[in-house]
């Protein structure tokens, strides 16, 4: 997951780290946009490369890494990308799909944060792993939305013609948010999936208990009851 996490992220950020606006692939409203999408890109890439860490069993193993990563994670990424990334969303010019798709997983990515680290605080680790699990599925919406939706468009090649008029960019322009909503809710369902797994692995197992004998029971021949 982390060799994904750099390779995506690089590919996502590249464009952007000449901050030349002709190489942006989003076009921004004014220039206060254009600075807030540049803080949400730089700071979400720090996200999405440290959470991974997070999952390394050996770095877990050793609590003060698994601290200071935890609060870079949170404090140097998440936190100021989503709250960049939420004007962000609601300034979009690719219209209200992708305002409101991107506006509610922006949301619950500071929430689910918030509650992971309340969590921690409580020393309630099952929780704090259980919310930090669907933090990291919101930030790896930024990939998952990114091979959904070219998939999608490939899906929709037979109906090209008859839905599009034969334009690939109108086919790619109406599914990349469709892909951006698909992003989140598909690492959600993962997510919650996982956590489910993990937490009935992890519930003892319930023992039968021998029934108790009542009067009423009758005993087997020979009398002896063992
Ligand atoms: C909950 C997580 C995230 C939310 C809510 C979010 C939100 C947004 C929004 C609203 C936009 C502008 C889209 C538009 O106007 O069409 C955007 C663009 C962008 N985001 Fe995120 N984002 C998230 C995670 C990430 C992550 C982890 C990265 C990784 C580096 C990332 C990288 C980018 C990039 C590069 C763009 C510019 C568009 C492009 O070049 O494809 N985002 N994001």
């Amino acid at each position: 997951m982390l060799a994904v996490a750099v390779v995506a992220g690089s590919v996502l950020v590249l464009p952007y780290l000449l901050f030349d606006v002709d190489a942006s692939r989003i076009s921004s409203r004014n220039e206060v946009h254009r600075v807030l999408l540049l803080v949400h890109i730089f700071t979400a890439m720090a996200a999405l490369v440290l959470g991974p860490l997070q999952f390394v069993p050996a770095i877990r193993a050793r609590r003060r890494a698994h601290r200071v990563i935890g609060r870079a994670y949170l404090f140097a990424g998440v936190l100021p990308s989503a709250l960049a990334g939420i004007p962000v969303a609601a300034l979009s010019v690719n219209g209200p799909v992708t305002q409101i798709g991107l506006l509610i997983p922006g949301i619950a990515w500071l929430v689910t944060g918030g509650l992971a680290l309340r969590a921690a605080r409580r020393r309630d680790f099952a929780a704090h792993e259980a919310w930090m699990m669907r933090n990291y599925a919101l930030t790896f919406l930024a990939v998952t939305s990114r091979v959904v939706a070219p998939l999608l468009v490939l899906a929709q090649l037979p109906i090209i013609d008859s839905v599009y008029g034969g334009s690939a960019d109108a086919a790619i322009e109406a599914t990349i948010p469709i892909g951006q909503w698909l992003g989140w809710i598909i690492n959600l369902i993962i997510a919650e999936i996982l956590i489910r797994r993990k937490a009935s692995r992890a519930a003892p197992r319930s023992t039968p208990t021998p029934p108790r004998l009542s009067r009423r029971t009758p005993r087997p021949l020979g009398g002896a009851v063992r």
